[in-house]
């Protein structure tokens, strides 16, 4: 990995930079080995893409992979930015299975860059920096998976969270030639049905405890901050596969629980248990949903 940095200094100003560096290192700075107990081996954290019964997490999530990156038409590109890389499973992909070029990552999360340190390979860039104070000109595409949830939180009113958004959407258009794509992963709100005493209780419960400073979006707010700046080509909606995820992450954690607990403490691992289930559960009443989104700039 070539680059070092950990650009998190504007926290706090306009335009709304998303979810502090704080709240984002509260849940992805537990550490890296309590991550790595439950998540499949390429670590990927968002909501993996399944066929078939037999399916299993790591081809799950290498589909999801390909499915965005190709989406964005990243095979073969220059560079490519990955906004929110986690634990790097996209950047990897880009490079060792697309032929990307160069890929830059970028995360809030000091624990995410050194699980990266060791990729002494150039084609690799990741920093810890925030989108908003990227500087870089150029990219042929951008993937951005499990974020957006970030880039603005719960008490914001539409037109803030539209705000927000548009300026995401302004940065990705200047990075981008005409006709470059973003492929976007993200949980959204679902608004199929009326919201019950338990769902508001769970819900509650991963805001205050889990993930500060977030949101889930209604997926109108996405479309209506993307206007004019880029094009819709697909949306999917897939909950029932985050179902599936959550529920292959809780099942895991629970027969790795012991160990789990030696690094992060009981208390922890009931709360991640319950964030797991009750995020299965509200996927699987379609209080939420799984939206994936390619874009391509106009
Ligand atoms: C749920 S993880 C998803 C990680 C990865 N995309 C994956 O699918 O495995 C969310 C990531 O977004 C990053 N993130 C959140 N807000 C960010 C921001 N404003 N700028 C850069 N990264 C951000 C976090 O640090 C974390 O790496």
């Amino acid at each position: 990995m070539t680059t070092l940095s950990t650009d998190v200094s504007a926290e706090g100003q306009s335009p709304y930079k998303g979810a502090s560096g704080e709240a984002i290192r509260h849940h992805y700075d537990l550490g890296n080995e309590f991550y790595y107990l439950w998540l499949d081996r390429s670590r990927t954290y968002s909501c993996a893409l399944w066929e078939g019964e037999d399916d299993d997490l790591y081809s799950a999530q290498q589909r999801k992979l390909a499915y965005m990156a190709t989406g964005a038409r990243a095979t073969g590109a220059k560079r490519v930015l990955d906004i929110g890389c986690g634990w790097g499973s996209m950047l990897r992909h880009l490079v060792e299975v697309q032929d990307v070029e160069h890929v830059v990552g970028l995360t809030l999360s000091p624990a995410q860059l050194e699980s990266m340190k060791e990729w002494t390979d150039e084609r690799y860039d990741v920093r810890v920096q925030n989108w908003l104070d990227h500087e870089e000109t150029r990219y042929d595409a951008i993937i951005s998976l499990g974020a957006f949830e970030h880039f603005a939180r719960h008490g914001m009113s539409r037109e803030e969270r539209i705000e927000a958004y548009r300026t995401f959407f302004g940065r990705c258009r200047d990075w981008l030639a005409p006709g470059g794509r973003l492929a976007l992963q993200t949980n959204v709100a679902g608004r199929a049905r009326a919201v019950d005493r338990q769902t508001v209780k769970e819900m509650l419960f991963v805001i205050e405890r889990i993930f500060p400073e977030s949101v889930m979006p209604p997926i109108s707010d996405i479309i209506e901050a993307s206007e004019r700046t880029f094009d819709v080509v697909t949306v999917r909606n897939d909950p029932d596969h985050y179902v599936r995820t959550c529920r292959f992450w809780a099942e895991t954690l629970t027969s790795r629980r012991e160990e789990a607990e030696a690094v992060v403490g009981a208390q922890t691992v009931a709360d991640y248990l319950h964030y797991l289930e009750s995020s299965a559960r509200q996927f699987e009443r379609r209080n939420l949903g799984l939206a994936r989104i390619i874009f391509e700039r106009v």
